[in-house]
């Protein structure tokens, strides 16, 4: 299978590799895997003062595409807000990178990354909402 020129940029060039210390201040994690193929993508959020995400960093152990796929979330969430990140597709993740259709799933994976870091920052700050 040959890769785009986008997946392999972002796959020599991953974005924002890492993770956050878990007792920083506005930091969510999501953890997903893919039944399919068994790959594990970690995505955090760190998330400012009205709900903005200021910060995003990913682990992916998984092929090139799923790497690619998170390190391109991690991009196109900072600055939104948690629910507009909730709002990006994997569909447009597919398309950005040219996926070809064995590889969707690597980009559900990333759209179900943001899904479950969004869920854990919403976990963690419920108290805060109300009130
Ligand atoms: Fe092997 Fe994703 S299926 S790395
Ligand atoms: Fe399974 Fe890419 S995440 S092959």
């Amino acid at each position: 299978m040959s890769y785009s020129v986008k997946v392999l940029d972002h796959y020599e060039n991953p974005r924002n590799v890492g993770s956050f210390g878990k007792e920083e201040e506005g930091v969510a994690t999501g953890m997903v895997g893919a039944p399919a193929c068994g790959d594990v993508m970690k995505l955090q959020i760190k998330v400012g003062k009205g709900g903005v995400i200021e910060d995003a960093k990913f682990k992916t152990y998984g092929c090139g595409s799923a790497i690619a796929s998170s390190s391109l979330v991690t991009e196109w969430v900072k600055g939104k807000t948690v629910e507009q990140a909730l709002g990006i597709k994997n569909t447009q993740i597919a398309e950005e990178l040219a996926l070809p259709p064995v590889k969707i799933h690597c980009s559900i994976l990333a759209e179900d990354a943001i899904k479950a870091a969004v869920a854990d920052y919403k976990k963690k700050h419920a108290d805060q909402v109300v009130g």
